[in-house]
């Protein structure tokens, strides 16, 4: 077998996206099953009660793994199946599910990259006040403890949150996500309280894992001004500052941007930055495309989202294809934060239809990928410490607020029958593994001599 070179890569997925069986042994509700019955929330009214059903087919999904070859794979703990009230009492068969699942993997020779939070937060905890209270950041170190202890021996990738600012401006600012609100000073309450959460979940996985290799993954994509006018350019620098500076600056530099620091000075006390900044081994990037955003007195930020220009090509889901802002990204990323950089998901939504023979085929996305990873080498060349790259999405799942109407999977699902079946993406995908591992197996070679 080629020996694997140092570069991982992989495929993501999150809990709530894949996983369904949401009222099965003993897990509780999580905000975004709430979110999902409520009318008009999620286009044709979807839900995740059975998603792609891999609480019951990741052996399945694991062997699909297997044939893309793939180092890795990310995936999320649903908290409320492990707790289903969120504390107190744990849910025996919600962290065996989990044991099952990383046994599996590591069988496989599949390494497991662990995630706590991917947006599913109990729904009992956002009863007793959720991201609005404090007391949040202990319920999650708690958590956090719980999984480092379950699952430290055999899983040593860690990350606390994903996407931090997604969850929060369009949970708390936009209504457009769990727990579907729209009040600027709920944002901000949350923002500091995930940012808290993060620091002590930092500190229980380091303490509960031994050689833990802990980071947080942020969606970090530049904020373009829709049109050069004055509010525009102003709309963009200050959502900048929520998009990309909420969370990293706290994380990394103890501070919030100067344009926030005032706005979140009230829920601070006295020592809060300090356990937010705790020292971490990565940076997670998440990225697909630049922010185009425009001044919008009717959000609650006064600012909003708007389209790219007409010459920008777009994807099934309205996204601006630019991979030049991907590698200027990860060079961003690298001179900013200096640390070894993962991109925990990139890819896109594409028109997958199966056709007569049983095959999906899906050139947009495979042209999407190739531009994206060949920036992303660019970035590599210009010295950004990128060490990873995982492509969104293994399957595709339910996309929140878009239900299962956006398909980003390298592997279809047949949401009436739940079968997989492999897009032409995910053999493209394959073979692109295969001879990098050999090229790299090959130069190991040659610098060793033999
Ligand atoms: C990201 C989310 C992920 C998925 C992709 C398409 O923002 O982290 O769950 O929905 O977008």
């Amino acid at each position: 077998m080629a020996e694997k070179d140092s570069f991982t890569w992989g495929v993501s997925t999150s809990s709530f996206q894949v996983e369904g069986a949401t009222r099965e042994d003993g897990r509780g509700d999580s905000i975004w099953d709430t979110f999902c019955r409520e009318k008009g929330r999620i286009v044709n009214g979807d839900t995740g009660d059975i998603a792609c059903d891999h609480y019951h087919r990741f052996s399945e999904d694991i062997a699909l793994m297997r044939d893309l070859g793939v180092d890795a794979y990310r995936f999320s703990v649903a908290w409320p199946r492990v707790l289903p009230k969120g504390r107190g009492a744990i849910n025996e068969a919600g962290l065996a599910f989990y044991d099952r699942l990383i046994d599996s993997l590591l069988a496989a020779g599949i390494e497991p990259w662990l995630c706590l939070y991917h947006w599913d937060l109990p729904q009992e905890l956002h009863d007793l006040g959720g991201w609005q209270s404090r007391d949040c950041a202990g319920w999650f170190a708690d958590y956090a403890t719980l999984i480092g202890r379950r699952y430290g021996d055999r899983v040593k990738r860690l990350a606390t949150f994903n996407e931090p600012c997604v969850f929060t401006l369009l949970g708390y600012g936009y209504g457009l996500g769990a727990p579907g609100l729209k009040d600027k000073e709920a944002l901000h309450r949350a923002i500091h309280h995930v940012n808290l959460a993060h620091g002590r979940g930092v500190d229980a996985l380091r303490a509960a894992v031994t050689g833990a290799s802990i980071g947080a993954i942020h969606n970090r994509q530049p904020c373009l001004p829709a049109s050069p006018a004055a509010a525009d350019q102003a709309a963009a620098r200050k959502f900048a500052d929520y998009w990309n500076g909420a969370f990293p600056e706290p994380q990394h530099f103890g501070c919030y941007p100067a344009s926030l620091a005032g706005e979140i000075e009230r829920y601070q006390q006295p020592g809060d930055m300090a356990s937010i900044c705790r020292p971490i081994d990565w940076f997670g990037v998440n990225h697909y495309s630049p922010n185009y955003i425009t001044e919008s007195p009717a959000e609650v930020l006064g600012v909003g989202f708007a389209g790219p220009p007409a010459e920008v090509p777009r994807t099934a889901i309205g996204w601006p294809i630019v991979p030049d802002a991907f590698a200027d990204t990860l060079l961003e990323v690298d001179r900013r934060f200096r640390l070894p950089i993962y991109v925990l998901e990139n890819g896109t939504a594409a028109i997958d239809k199966l056709d007569e023979s049983g095959n999906v085929n899906d050139p947009d996305r495979i042209a999407y990928i190739k531009a994206y990873i060949e920036a992303m080498q660019r970035a590599i060349q210009a010295g950004a410490d990128v060490r990873g790259y995982f492509a969104w999405s293994l399957l595709d799942n339910f996309e929140w607020g878009s239900g299962y109407s956006q398909r980003f999977g390298l592997v279809y699902v047949d949401f009436p029958s739940l079968r997989r079946i492999p897009k032409a993406s995910a053999r493209w995908y394959a073979r692109f593994i295969a001879s990098h591992h050999m090229a790299a197996a090959k130069s190991g070679a040659i610098a060793a001599g033999s």
